[in-house]
């Protein structure tokens, strides 16, 4: 309560409740109201009632995938932790993601620990960031606050990244990752995570591009030129929009929607090697 009250003191919170949510229809407001003090988790996730719903939702939307294909854990990730408040909002809804549908989360967060490192050029939008923002400046806290099932993995990223991937296994693959690491250079090493044999992930793995809402955001520059490259790089894995979000969310306005991204494995053996179990007919209603 009092940290929702300490957001709620922020503009640019303020802004997003006068411009996301306020000028929704008011009876889906009315019924929110209902929601958010009798729903379920899973409701209140419907209704963005959760704080950063965008994780929220792709812990919530992996699972499903996860179950849909008969796994019961996944690996979630946060690139860029700073003072740890992101990977404490994914550890507690990942809690509540269990309790709805079985499926566990291994959570890791990779950081500096000492914050931004120098950036490298223009494309790292120098203009912004400065080497040292953002430092862990609670580490020890931090750990003793995580929950058995989340670690920090602390370094660069691009040196991090190779070693933690061999780790991963078909058991419990990559199902979520949040990119928030505000340089090009940095969320590039990040995608690196997504070059490991087809069974570390999903068939479709959850991903959040926490940097590209912001006006200087463009292709050409930070988190959306990493991914224009990684998908030219890549002939097997491919980061493209969350197809048709919008349309199936019953709240339109947010900007998380247009965040939230999905790493197409082609290469899972679900995606291609899967032989149709029934034979589907269409009927004509003309004839
Ligand atoms: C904006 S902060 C992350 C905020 C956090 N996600 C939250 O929601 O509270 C960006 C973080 O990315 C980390 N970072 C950027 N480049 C990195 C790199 N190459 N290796 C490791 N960490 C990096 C910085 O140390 C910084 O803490």
């Amino acid at each position: 309560m009092k940290y929702l009250l300490k957001k709620l003191t922020r503009k640019d919170k303020i802004n997003r409740i006068l411009y996301e949510r306020l000028t929704e229809p008011l009876h889906l407001n009315i019924l929110s109201l209902f929601v958010a003090s009798l729903g379920s988790f899973s409701q209140k996730v419907e209704f963005d009632l959760v704080l950063r719903q965008q994780n929220a939702f792709c812990l919530l939307q992996a699972a499903k995938f996860a179950q849909s294909i008969g796994i019961e854990s996944l690996t979630a990730i946060e690139f860029g932790v700073a003072s740890g408040e992101g990977l404490l909002n994914i550890c507690h809804l990942a809690k509540n993601v269990t309790q709805e549908t079985g499926v566990q989360f291994h959570i890791f967060g990779f950081d500096t620990g000492t914050g931004m490192p120098a950036p490298k050029d223009y494309r790292d939008q120098p203009e912004f960031f400065k080497e040292g923002y953002f430092p862990m400046i609670n580490k020890e806290k931090l750990l003793n606050a995580l929950p058995n099932n989340a670690k920090l993995i602390i370094g660069d990223i691009a040196e991090t990244v190779p070693q933690f991937l061999s780790t991963v296994t078909a058991e419990s693959p990559i199902g979520f990752v949040a990119v928030d690491v505000d340089y090009y250079s940095s969320a590039k090493a990040c995608l690196n995570v997504f070059l490991g044999e087809p069974e570390k992930y999903l068939p479709m793995t959850l991903v959040y591009l926490d940097d590209i809402g912001v006006p200087s955001s463009n292709p050409w520059v930070g988190e959306l030129l990493a991914v224009n490259e990684f998908n030219a790089e890549n002939a097997y894995r491919k980061i493209h929009p969350y197809p048709f979000l919008r349309t199936q969310r019953i709240f339109k306005h947010t900007r998380w929607i247009d965040q939230i991204f999905i790493m197409h494995t082609l290469d899972h053996e679900r995606r291609s090697a899967r032989k149709p179990t029934k034979m589907f007919v269409l009927d004509n209603s003309y004839l």
